[in-house]
């Protein structure tokens, strides 16, 4: 079977930046930068990029794109008849976990979508009433299953089309949406009166906030967010042609995922302050772009409702977009991987997929109303499927990446990919080696101990 390419350099970027952008940069980043204290927190978070993200996406990217491959065979190529395949195995299933229960979130951005384009906000004003219409919501036992159902078939209609027509295609049309959206919302809320506290929260260092554990949030963070441990960009890499520079494409990608991250702090922050809410940095939890921020938009431009209605619809189309690009990034792992494995047409394998997801989906969305007793260690099944996934699965994946091309890997091998054969020069190579040998796994390590409260 003729293997798909990207069909252009911009279309490769942009479909991998659409896979690290997502619910983890406008979602999760605020709240983490929130909790753990703002500037100083977002410089640890870039350090983290740096010395854990950028090696082992390197890793990733050179992995894929020199075996062609799905995740799984990438590695019975590189390592035959070694167990090292587990590692690509585990990222098929780690990929399949995180598809049913982000887009379980993700159904939830359409449900807000279509409530903001319906003005149903205006008029609220109590933080209890945003609770309720979330809480009575998320544990309907009809409707969240709609929107996820509706989200992975959206995911299915983008990846059955194909790498080139499908996935690339559709991110060179919602990145730039996305980043279009963005910017605009930066502007508005930067620009109201009273944001100017925001804006100083996540410009001002405050070092004696830093600590261990803010130091393992970063790295955490910066893990989900590059969409990194479970071969997605592996994956994609697959599709890279053979003159792709790995190192930039690495530093493209790092860049495009902080900004976006950055920018949703910027927009969080400062409305937030401008709302005079009365919401404290620390206090933002995970219901922040569910519960708080409609209530946040609809009291920073309370004199206005046009701006008011403009802006919420806008913020939830944007997670919509940022979604979806990376719930096609994680559907991509596992149908490649099926379609590869077992000779299945890729429509065919993305139908499994898809069905799989729904079902599982079915239970992580149910969670949050008639199965929400169902619980073991006192975590819903949501709260099972996120914890697995991002605190054990991503960092362990992550972890034997950087120590199979660390230890592993055939150093000439690594040296011809990142050089394209010793056409671009790679000055850092030593230094690379380095940090993926030692450096890397051991901050690896030092994130699952903490985990399990070891550290
Ligand atoms: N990086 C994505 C985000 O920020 C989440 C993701 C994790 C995507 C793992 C693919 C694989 O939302």
């Amino acid at each position: 079977m003729e293997r798909e390419n990207f069909g252009s350099k911009i279309g490769a970027i942009l479909a991998a930046a659409g896979s690290a952008v997502g619910l983890g940069n406008i979602w999760r980043f605020p709240i983490e930068t929130g909790r753990n204290g703002g500037a100083a927190f977002i410089l640890v978070y870039i350090g983290c990029i740096i010395l854990l993200g950028m090696p082992i996406m390197m890793s990733e990217f050179l992995i894929g794109r020199h075996t062609q491959s799905n995740t799984a065979r990438a590695y019975q190529k590189l390592a035959p008849g070694t167990p090292w395949k587990w590692v690509g195995r585990l990222g098929v299933f780690t990929g399949f976990f995180i598809l049913s229960y982000y887009a379980v979130v993700a159904g939830w951005t359409v449900e807000y979508a279509l409530l903001a384009l319906g003005n149903q906000f205006q008029g609220m004003t109590t933080k209890e009433e945003y609770e309720r219409v979330f809480t009575d919501f998320s544990s309907d036992p009809v409707w969240p299953i709609v929107w996820l159902i509706v989200f992975i078939l959206l995911t299915h209609f983008v990846i059955v089309r194909g790498v080139a027509r499908g996935i690339e295609r559709w991110s060179k049309v919602l990145m730039p949406l996305l980043f279009i959206i963005v910017a605009v919302l930066v502007v508005c809320s930067v620009s109201m009166p009273g944001a100017g506290s925001g804006v100083e929260f996540l410009l001002r260092p405050d070092f004696s906030k830093v600590t261990g554990k803010v130091v393992l949030n970063a790295m955490g963070q910066a893990f989900y967010s590059l969409s990194l441990g479970m071969g997605c960009l592996c994956t994609y890499a697959s599709y890279f042609d053979r003159k792709t520079n790995l190192a930039k494409t690495t530093l493209q990608v790092c860049i495009i995922d902080t900004l976006i991250a950055l920018m949703a702090g910027f927009i969080i922050f400062p409305a937030a302050a401008a709302a005079n809410y009365g919401l404290a940095p620390q206090d933002i939890g995970p219901n922040l772009i569910f519960i708080t921020l409609p209530n946040v938009f609809q009291h920073a431009f309370g004199a206005v409702p046009a701006l008011a209605y403009v802006f919420s619809a806008m913020f939830y189309l944007l997670l919509i977009v940022a979604a979806l690009t990376s719930t096609i990034s994680m559907h991509e792992v596992v149908t490649s991987y099926m379609s590869e494995e077992f000779n299945l047409k890729r429509s065919r394998s993305a139908l499994i997929e898809t069905t799989l997801s729904i079902v599982l989906g079915i239970f992580c969305a149910l969670s949050f109303g008639k199965l929400a007793d169902w619980r073991l260690l006192d975590m819903t099944i949501f709260d099972i499927f996120d914890w697995t996934a991002s605190n054990i699965c991503l960092p362990v994946g992550g972890m034997f990446i950087a120590l199979f091309t660390g230890w592993y890997l055939d150093r000439q091998l690594f040296r011809d990919e990142i050089t394209n054969g010793g056409t671009v020069r790679a000055p850092y190579f030593k230094v690379l080696i380095f940090v993926l040998r030692y450096i890397t796994p051991l901050l690896i390590l030092a994130i699952i101990l903490s985990n399990f409260g070891l550290f």
